[in-house]
């Protein structure tokens, strides 16, 4: 049987379509490898976002082409092979087929033909896509990731995606309901709804409040989280739905971008300053002790000093509990490219700085006042280093406690014990004994 072996990077997105494109190929007879050169098939699942993502790739390439068997292939997919199609083919000789994230039925055709010296490039837009038939092969977990609606059909000017993943379409909610409801028998309990703009799913029939209820209903699911929402496309009902949907995490991830009207207005957000505060107060007011996190774009083209004191201030205002910051990245094609008044890499860069430090500033005071609190944690598996297993709570915080590996998957009570600033230590509760004094940093674990 062939051997695929496929690479990851960028979003969430993109790691669930590598698991669709695993289950295009296992349903075509290919078995699973982890080590690309013991691969017939070695497929790199790529971003456009940023430019840097692109270089990271493309050293990759030039990595695993030399790993590469004679007689294997080497595919290039995602959104980067969306963008630049047959010029990745004359770039790089020995990558055999460019597909972009409409494409990834055609991959056990363009693999043949590729083994058979026919070099392609599937870059064709279908409205339609959503693969349906296909189960992905994911791994066994007690989470997972469902992708709802695919594509984007906002037109943020510094933003490549809406080229790359083409145009909006919501995947019917009966058939969302089918997979975690199988996901649901096999064991999994977390689920991850995805989309570009999630929160305006729409299936002709149903909208992002019904899809929370139909799937927060869903036997066996306990937690039900999504990503990412737009802001200003979280409708009264969605909100109500988060609220009253008892498996619906309270955490939401809500890119902000920047906290100067003058610059959203550039960037074609679809809100001010102040609406999204509106919605920050919304969402806080519906569903208490909610954590926020954000994406924050620094240096984008005619931000000054006082636009970037504004995104300090906003950072500020929120409290996010954390944000992914980015210095702006021009993309081919896009409208932000045409804007007058860049601003110089060298101001951008101290302005990322100050924005670093004041986010993590701002999450450490959050998270060390809750040290001592309890919370349930999901046990995801062991942590990176040390002998402790990492778990993460309803708000998505990660807390690293002791415990036997028969955790894994489940769901345990624990009182954070520490933090970094950033994520914690963590004691389980229940199964303790009290030692000496019997409380706080003297418990320990028995059983
Ligand atoms: N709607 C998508 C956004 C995908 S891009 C989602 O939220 O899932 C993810 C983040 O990358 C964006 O929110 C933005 O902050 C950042 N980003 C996108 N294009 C960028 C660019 N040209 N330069 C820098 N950052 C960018
Ligand atoms: Fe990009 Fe804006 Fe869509 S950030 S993915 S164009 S909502």
């Amino acid at each position: 049987m062939p051997r695929i072996y496929i690479e990851t990077y960028g979003c969430q997105m993109n790691v669930s379509d590598s698991e669709l494109m695993l289950g295009v190929l296992v349903r075509d007879g290919y078995v699973r490898t982890d080590d690309p050169a013991q691969a017939d098939v070695v497929l790199v699942n790529t971003c456009a976002v940023r430019d840097h993502a692109e270089q990271k790739v493309l050293s990759r390439i030039g990595e695993l082409k030399r790993l590469k068997r004679p007689d294997g292939v080497l595919g290039v997919v995602g959104c980067m092979a969306q963008r630049l199609g047959p010029r990745l083919l004359e770039r790089v000789p020995q990558v055999g087929l460019v597909v972009g994230p409409d494409g990834y039925r055609g991959l056990p055709e363009l693999i043949a033909r590729a083994r058979a010296g026919e070099r392609s490039a599937e870059v064709v837009f279908k409205r339609w896509e959503h693969y349906e038939d296909i189960p992905p092969v994911r791994e066994a977990a007690a989470s997972a990731f469902v992708t709802v609606q695919r594509g984007c059909d906002y037109r943020c000017t510094f933003c490549i995606v809406p080229m790359t993943r083409g145009p909006e379409r919501s995947r019917k909610l009966e058939d969302v309901v089918r997979e975690v409801t199988d996901l649901g028998r096999a064991g999994t309990t977390e689920v991850t709804l995805l989309g570009q703009t999630v929160n305006s799913y729409d299936d002709g029939t149903h909208d992002f409040a019904d899809l929370l209820r139909a799937v927060g209903s869903i036997p066996g699911l306990r937690r039900l989280r999504f990503t990412s929402p737009y802001p200003t496309d979280f409708t009264e009902r969605a909100i109500l739905a988060m609220a009253e949907t008892p498996a619906v995490c309270e955490h939401v991830h809500l890119p902000v971008q920047s906290g100067s009207s003058r610059v959203l207005k550039r960037m074609l957000r679809r809100y001010d300053r102040d609406r999204y505060l509106e919605v920050v107060a919304a969402l806080r007011s519906a569903v208490p002790g909610i954590a926020l996190t954000s994406d924050i774009i620094v240096g984008f083209p005619g931000e000054t000093e006082d636009d970037f004191q504004e995104t300090l201030s906003l950072v500020e205002l929120v409290g996010f509990d954390d944000a992914y910051t980015f210095k702006y990245s021009p993309r081919e094609a896009t409208p932000a490219t045409r804007l007058k008044d860049p601003v110089p890499d060298a101001v951008a860069g101290e302005r990322l700085e100050g924005l670093v430090a004041a986010v993590r500033g701002i999450a450490r005071r959050r998270n060390v006042a809750l040290v001592g609190s309890t919370h349930e944690v999901l046990v995801e598996g062991w942590a990176k280093r040390g002998d402790l297993l990492q778990g993460r709570t309803r708000t998505n915080k990660v807390a690293l406690i002791p415990g036997p590996d028969t955790w894994i998957g489940g769901y345990h009570d624990v009182r954070f014990t520490g933090t970094t600033g950033s994520t914690f230590t963590a004691v389980p509760l229940g199964r303790v004994q009290g030692r000496g004094r019997g409380r706080g940093e003297e418990l320990a674990v028995v059983g």
